[in-house]
């Protein structure tokens, strides 16, 4: 539903206090004043800068006072109303004016007194900031993102001439890059291509999308070409995420959710997410988890819902939320006051809900600091165990790593018992690095099942019959996964 849509069931079923969250004010300003023509509502709209000015918010709008007073802004509203009519006034970012007792208990009254006046408060704000006497006074409206078929319009409103803008499949690739931003964004990106390149290109809206998203702090995009080829083995993991994003199942209105990784650590968990994008020509944004933590009161589930709405907004994607786990750890404990848990339960209801093309990868190796919720089944399409590599995968990226390295293939082998990918790729970097044989090289290497012997066999024992297998089809199960009935090696002597 579009904000206009929205707002107009609020204004017929009378709810007088609408609170509208926004980046745009000024678009959501153009949406309110153009509903308010078409219904013949009366209209006005405050903001400290420019006072009191009727119908809208533009320069030619009259000015009734210029005070930059908003409790007298407040106050206006009862010479709005009309005896059979509707009025709205708009109050821009009047978040700033609710610390004070006197402007808290005018919009109370005024909200009150509009219901039967039908004269709303509607304020503009980038954030819901409700005191708490007025909570049950507001709905909140958000004011979403532009969609496809907006950006397209606001598109074809700036290319001037037949080929400026590209046509089927690369208009696709065009409106794909603009997913994500505001409309001002948008149309400021449309232009700058124009101006570069003579033409909407996507690279320059990727350009501008990268500084949108490092300016909100809490997603960044993932840039890189690594490919399925980069990763030896996970051939049951490969396949499933190929099929799952593969495209034909759309018909039947099945959409993919994303997978949870549970696997040893320097198995692969994050170069798979990584290559997934790429692998299925989507954009990968990395979710740091740690940004969405804020100080104040409310403020992480702010950002939570914020991130999500962006991640909404640049579907069809791939989100990136790696060793989740560390995110999510507080959510058992008492310390923080319960706001991991109201985040991980916005998170939780999203990704059970949500209805836009985002896939997610999720990583842990720590399945035992994740909220049991977490890990059921109908939340992902599958939970995956990555095992130390087997015999036959370890080969495989052997010989990946020595060829990347420029090591001679045929060279003698170092016993490589319960390593892992990152152990073998550091074994060759060393070797290239240091131009000395594999087995020298080697003798740097630890590998992490030693050193974390114990809880790696605790993971091995958690994911079986409850994991998918990331390298054959089907459960993963103790003994017959990657490394059969064996288990870690404790003994010095054979490193
Ligand atoms: N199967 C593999 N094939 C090729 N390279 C691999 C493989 N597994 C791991 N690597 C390499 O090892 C390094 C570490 O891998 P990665 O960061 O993906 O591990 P991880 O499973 O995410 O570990 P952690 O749990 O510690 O985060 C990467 O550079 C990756 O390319
Ligand atoms: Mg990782």
């Amino acid at each position: 539903m579009t904000l206009s849509e929205r707002l107009s069931e609020y204004v017929r079923a009378a709810f007088s206090g609408i609170w509208v969250q926004t980046s745009e004010q000024d678009d959501a300003m153009h949406e309110i004043a153009q509903l308010a023509r078409q219904n013949n509502w009366g209209l006005a709209s405050w903001d400290i800068d420019k006072g009191l000015k009727l119908n809208g918010w533009r320069a030619e709008d009259p000015v009734l006072s210029s005070a930059p007073d908003p409790l007298a802004a407040i106050k206006s509203l009862n010479a709005l109303a009309t005896p059979d009519g509707t009025a709205l006034l708009v109050l821009r970012n009047f978040h700033r004016f609710l610390g004070s007792a006197e402007i808290v208990q005018a919009l109370d009254s005024a909200i009150s007194k509009g219901k039967q006046d039908r004269t709303f408060v509607v304020i503009l704000s980038p954030v819901v900031q409700i005191p708490v006497e007025l909570e049950r006074q507001f709905v909140v409206v958000e004011h979403d993102l532009p969609g496809r078929e907006q950006l397209e319009q606001i598109a074809r409103s700036i290319a001037m001439e037949p080929g400026d803008l590209p046509e089927g499949d690369a208009l696709d690739l065009v409106l794909d890059a603009a997913a994500g931003l505001t409309r001002l964004e948008a149309e400021n990106a449309f232009s700058l291509s124009l101006v570069r390149h003579g033409k909407i290109v996507p690279e320059t809206l990727w350009e501008i999308k990268l500084g949108m998203l490092k300016k909100s702090g809490l997603l960044t995009l993932h840039r890189g070409g690594e490919t399925f080829d980069d990763l030896g083995g996970l051939d049951a993991l490969k396949g499933f995420s190929r099929k799952a994003l593969g495209g034909s199942h759309r018909g039947a209105g099945v959409r993919a959710k994303g997978v949870l990784l549970l696997g040893v650590p320097g198995t692969g968990k994050s170069a798979f997410a990584k290559a997934l994008g790429n692998e299925t020509g989507r954009p990968t944004l990395v979710l740091d988890v740690g940004s969405l933590m804020g100080s104040l009161v409310g403020q992480t589930e702010e950002r939570t819902r914020q991130a999500l709405k962006i991640v909404d907004a640049m579907a069809p994607c791939v989100l990136f939320i790696d060793e989740i786990e560390k995110a999510l750890s507080g959510v058992q404990s008492a310390g923080d006051s319960g706001v991991s848990a109201r985040m991980f339960g916005t998170f939780l209801s999203w990704l059970s809900d949500h209805e836009s093309d985002v896939f997610v990868v999720a990583t842990s190796n720590d399945i035992s600091k994740l909220p049991p919720e977490f890990s059921r089944a109908e939340r992902w399409d599958g939970t995956f165990f990555i095992d130390l590599p087997d015999r036959k995968e370890k080969d495989a990226i052997w010989e990946m790593y020595l060829e990347k390295f420029g090591l001679e293939i045929k060279q003698s082998r170092p016993n490589d018992r319960d390593w892992t990918g990152a152990e073998i790729k550091s074994a060759c970097r060393l070797a290239a690095l240091l131009d000395v044989p594999l087995v020298d090289s080697a003798m740097n290497v630890v590998p992490v099942a030693v050193t974390a012997g114990e809880s790696v066999e605790k993971l091995r024992n958690w994911a079986s019959g409850r994991c998918l297998s990331a390298d054959r089809p089907g459960l993963y199960t103790r003994g017959s996964g990657g490394t059969p009935g064996r288990s870690i090696n404790r003994d010095p002597s054979v490193n």
